[in-house]
């Protein structure tokens, strides 16, 4: 399971603080369990490790099936946001550093799309579709995002034009909303497969539904997996308790931020297969919290590489931030740093080492020079990094966000302010509906 260590803290803060802080937490907890707080229609993530059905599973594993017999080796999958970051998260987490560039495949490259508007983007991804054989996810829960909508208006004529309707119909899968929606009229109209995102699952805590479960089984991992380590996650953390992982990670993150004036908190890793566990957890915590003037600023760092950029801010520049470190206790490959005769790099002194040993005595290093330095540390710590503990850790993070916003005092399950760039873009681009916010906008340029 997941670990918490607030040790790293001790230096900066009063233990009888810190109980206090756990108390709040405590309510924040019995807040999310009685499901009487801020938002609690949107609820439904808590037990989708548990509750999630074998035919949703089998449904999803069939598509992988059926795209595996057409030989498709290229699936595009579309969305952005809550509909983007868990399965690239997940994907990115446990696939082989350099698959893209190994010759042996074992399942289509997952690509992602609709999560941006550079027109470079799309064509170049377009570049890559005309010589695969290709299949299509749109993900959109409102069905009405205008990325994801502009990159599958593209790629659905390109995929009708090449294999024609009959066979895009198998080739593209739709996972939107029950009933509302652009997406579900379209793909009732068209036969498309399509899949349910819950209504009570807001996208931010969708990676356990066919949101991320589609892209993650098709590019080849093993979703059982991943939702069993969820599912020990759930049970784990529905204990009251204040040792709880989650309690003690949302209590000790409240403190420093309100007591501390900590409004930076940096996910710090060590491995590259973790930079989008980063941005999963910055969209979770950031859209979660960042309201009503409230709210930690979650950024991300990847050492050691980042050690040789922003190590040096983080050392000794403003004194605003508190670190998290995603500790992996054991890596799944091993290389062994082997003795040389010359010497010439003075390495020897590693000889018969392991890499990440090295990598180990990096990051404790960091974390003691960085409490010297001022930052706090928390630790997060997981075995290894397959599909089990990855679930655990989503599983983790989204409860104990849903504990967090509500230490704060903010619903975690709203976004209203992402409704601000839209008017304006719509306004802009002159979308009808909006002749009035047109006018406005162009007297301010
Ligand atoms: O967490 C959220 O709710 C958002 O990030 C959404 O996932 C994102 O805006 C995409 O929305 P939709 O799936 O409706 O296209």
């Amino acid at each position: 399971m997941v670990k918490v260590d607030v040790k790293g803290c001790e230096p900066f803060v009063e233990q009888a603080k810190f109980e206090s802080y756990v108390n709040k937490a405590l309510e924040a907890f019995d807040t999310l369990d009685a499901e009487n707080g801020a938002g609690n229609d949107f609820l439904g993530w808590k037990h989708l490790p548990s509750e999630i059905s074998e035919s949703i599973i089998n449904d999803i594993e069939s598509i992988r099936n059926l795209w595996n017999r057409k030989g498709v080796d290229l699936v595009i999958a579309i969305g952005i946001g809550g509909s983007y970051l868990g399965a690239k998260c997940v994907i990115e987490a446990l696939s082989h550093n350099f698959a893209r560039q190994l010759k042996h495949k074992d399942a289509p490259e997952v690509v992602f799309a609709g999560n941006n508007l550079s027109e470079e983007y799309l064509a170049e991804l377009m570049d890559l579709a005309v010589e695969r054989n290709v299949a299509c996810i749109v993900i959109s829960k409102s069905g009405t995002t205008t990325e994801p909508a502009v990159a599958f208006r593209i790629f659905k004529q390109y995929i009708e034009s090449r294999y024609g309707k009959k066979e895009a119909a198998e080739r593209i899968v739709a996972i939107t909303d029950a009933s509302r929606g652009a997406l579900k009229t379209l793909s009732n109209q068209e036969g498309y497969k399509s899949f349910i995102v819950p209504d009570n699952v807001g996208g931010r805590f969708s990676v356990l539904t066919p949101v991320g479960l589609l892209p993650i089984a098709v590019a080849g991992f093993d979703i059982r997996e991943l939702v069993d380590g969820a599912k020990k996650a759930e049970r784990a953390l529905a204990a009251r308790e204040k040792s709880n992982p989650a309690i003690q990670y949302a209590a000790m993150r409240n403190l420093l931020h309100t007591e501390l004036g900590k409004s930076v908190e940096i996910l710090v890793n060590y491995s590259p297969k973790l930079t989008y566990v980063s941005e999963w957890w910055k969209q979770l915590y950031g859209e979660s919290e960042g309201k009503d003037s409230k709210g930690i600023f979650p950024a991300s760092v990847n050492n050691t590489a980042d050690l040789h950029s922003m190590g040096q801010f983080i050392q000794e520049g403003s004194r605003i931030m508190f670190e998290t470190v995603l500790h992996v206790d054991s890596a799944r490959r091993s290389v062994v740093i082997e003795s040389d005769e010359q010497n010439l790099d003075q390495l020897n002194y590693l000889s018969g080492k392991h890499v990440e040993h090295c990598n180990h005595m990096a990051e404790i290093g960091t974390r003691l020079a960085h409490i010297d330095g001022g930052v706090p540390q928390i630790t997060i710590s997981i075995d290894t990094l397959d599909a089990k503990r990855l679930g655990s850790l989503l599983y983790f993070f989204e409860f104990a966000c849903g504990i967090s916003a509500y230490t704060l005092g903010v619903n975690p399950f709203n976004q209203p302010g992402v409704e601000a760039y839209k008017k304006n873009m719509f306004a802009l681009l002159e979308k009808p509906g909006y002749e009035e916010a047109t006018e406005a906008i162009k007297a301010r340029l």
